[in-house]
C-alpha cells in the first residue's frame, strides 16, 4: 500500500487507515483478527483506536474492548513494530448509569456533558491504562480525542509533551475541535516549545455538512482552507463513508447519520458518485474513499471503520480505483 507523509514529520503511514473501534465488541475477535492480518498483509500499517471504544455499544461495558483486542493480537502476532498505533483520550465518559438510565440505547446528549475531558490527571491514567490494555509501551499517535475547553490548554499540551519526552507517546493529534481552537494550540505549543500536533482527526466525507449546523467534529470549508495553508498537519477523516450510506437510498432513508448532510447540494452530490461508481465500475462508497484518497490539498487519509471481512475487502478494493482528472472535476463541482 502506499504511503503518505505524516505532516512534515518524515513519518510515512499507509494512505488508508484502519479502524478499530467495532472490533472486541460489535466485531468479534475472529474476524478482527482476520481484518487486522489482511490489511497488514497487504502493507496496511495505520491502526486507530481509542480508550473509550467501545462502551455504547451494550449496557455494562466501560470501554476498552477494542485497546484489549489489539493487545491480545500484537502478542500473538508479535507485528507490533509493523503497526503505526494511535489511539485516543479524554473521551471516556463518567456516569455510565446516568448514561444508560432505563433506555435501550445511551443518551448521548447526557453522554456528552459526561466526557472525562483532557485535564492531566485524566490524561495521565487514561494514557496508563491504553498502554496497558494495549500491550505496549509506546503508542505512535496520541489524540485528545474530543476537545475540552474546560482545561486550560497550557495543562494539556504541558501534559501531552510530557508523554512525549518520556518515550510513551511520539506524535500527537486533536480530534473533534474547531479551527480557531487548533489554531490556539498551535500558537502555545510553539510559544511554550511544547510539542504540536501533527494530525487532526474530523469526520469527513464527500457529502458537504449542510449550513448552519452547530457541529466541531465535521469539517467545515474554513477547516479545510486552514488545512490547505498547514500543510505540517495531516487530515485523519473519520465516518468517510458516512456508515456506508452513499451504496442506496433506502439505507439513506432516515438514517442518523444523513441529518448533517441533508443541505439543498445533497441530491447532486450523491448523483454525481452514483454516476461516477458506474462508469469507472465500482461502487458508490468506494468511490467516495476513493475521491479522498485523491484529495491532494490537503491531503486526506481516510479512517475506514468495516463491521464485517466483506466490508473491510470492499473498502480496500477503493485503493485500486482510479478516477480520472475529468471525473474528480465533475465529483467537486456537483451541487456548487
Ligand atoms: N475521532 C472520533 O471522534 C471518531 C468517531 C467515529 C469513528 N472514529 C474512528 O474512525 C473509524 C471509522 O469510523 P466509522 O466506523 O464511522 O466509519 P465508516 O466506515 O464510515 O462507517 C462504518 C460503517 O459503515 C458501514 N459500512 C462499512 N463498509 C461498508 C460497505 N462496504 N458497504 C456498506 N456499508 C459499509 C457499516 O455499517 P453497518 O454496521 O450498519 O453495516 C460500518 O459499521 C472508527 O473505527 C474509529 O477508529 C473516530
Amino acid at each position: 500500500m502506499k504511503t503518505t507523509e505524516l505532516g512534515r514529520t518524515g513519518e510515512h503511514v499507509s494512505r488508508l487507515a484502519l479502524g478499530c473501534m467495532q472490533m472486541g465488541t460489535t466485531t468479534d475477535e475472529t474476524t478482527s483478527f482476520a481484518m487486522l492480518d489482511r490489511y497488514l498483509d497487504a502493507g496496511g500499517t495505520f491502526l486507530d483506536t481509542a480508550d473509550c471504544y467501545a462502551w455504547w455499544s451494550t449496557r455494562g461495558s466501560n470501554g476498552g474492548e477494542s485497546e484489549e483486542l489489539l493487545g491480545r493480537w500484537l502478542t500473538r502476532t508479535g507485528r507490533r513494530e509493523e503497526v503505526f498505533l494511535a489511539t485516543k483520550g479524554s473521551g471516556m465518559v463518567h456516569d455510565l448509569d446516568a448514561i444508560w438510565g432505563d433506555a435501550p440505547e445511551p443518551d448521548w446528549t447526557v453522554a456528552r456533558r459526561n466526557y472525562d475531558g483532557a485535564g492531566a490527571g485524566v490524561l495521565r491514567s487514561a494514557l496508563e491504562g491504553s498502554l496497558r490494555r494495549m500491550r505496549t509501551d509506546h503508542v505512535d499517535l496520541y489524540y485528545v480525542h474530543v476537545d475540552d475547553r474546560a482545561t486550560p490548554l497550557e495543562e494539556t499540551l504541558e501534559t501531552l509533551h510530557a508523554f512525549v519526552t518520556e518515550g510513551k507517546v511520539r506524535f500527537l493529534g486533536w480530534s473533534n475541535v474547531r479551527t480557531w481552537r487548533l489554531e490556539r494550540i498551535r500558537q502555545l505549543a510553539d510559544r511554550h516549545g511544547w510539542t504540536a500536533p501533527v494530525a487532526v482527526q474530523q469526520q469527513h466525507s464527500y457529502l458537504r455538512r449542510r449550513a448552519g449546523l452547530e457541529n466541531g467534529s465535521i469539517v467545515d470549508d474554513e477547516q479545510l482552507d486552514y488545512l490547505r495553508a498547514h500543510d505540517d498537519l495531516t487530515l485523519v477523516a473519520y465516518s468517510p463513508i458516512t456508515k456506508g450510506i452513499y451504496d442506496s437510498a433506502a439505507r439513506r432513508e432516515g438514517h442518523w447519520a444523513m441529518e448533517p448532510y441533508l443541505g439543498p447540494d445533497a441530491d447532486a452530490r450523491l448523483a454525481a458518485v452514483a454516476e461516477v461508481a458506474a462508469e469507472v465500475g465500482c461502487t458508490p462508497n468506494q468511490a467516495v474513499l476513493a475521491w479522498l484518497l485523491h484529495q491532494t490539498s490537503p491531503r486526506v487519509v481516510p479512517l475506514m471503520g468495516p463491521r464485517t471481512l466483506e466490508q473491510y475487502q470492499v473498502g480496500m478494493a477503493a485503493l485500486d480505483v482510479e478516477l480520472s482528472a475529468e471525473a474528480l472535476h465533475r465529483l467537486d463541482a456537483a451541487g456548487a
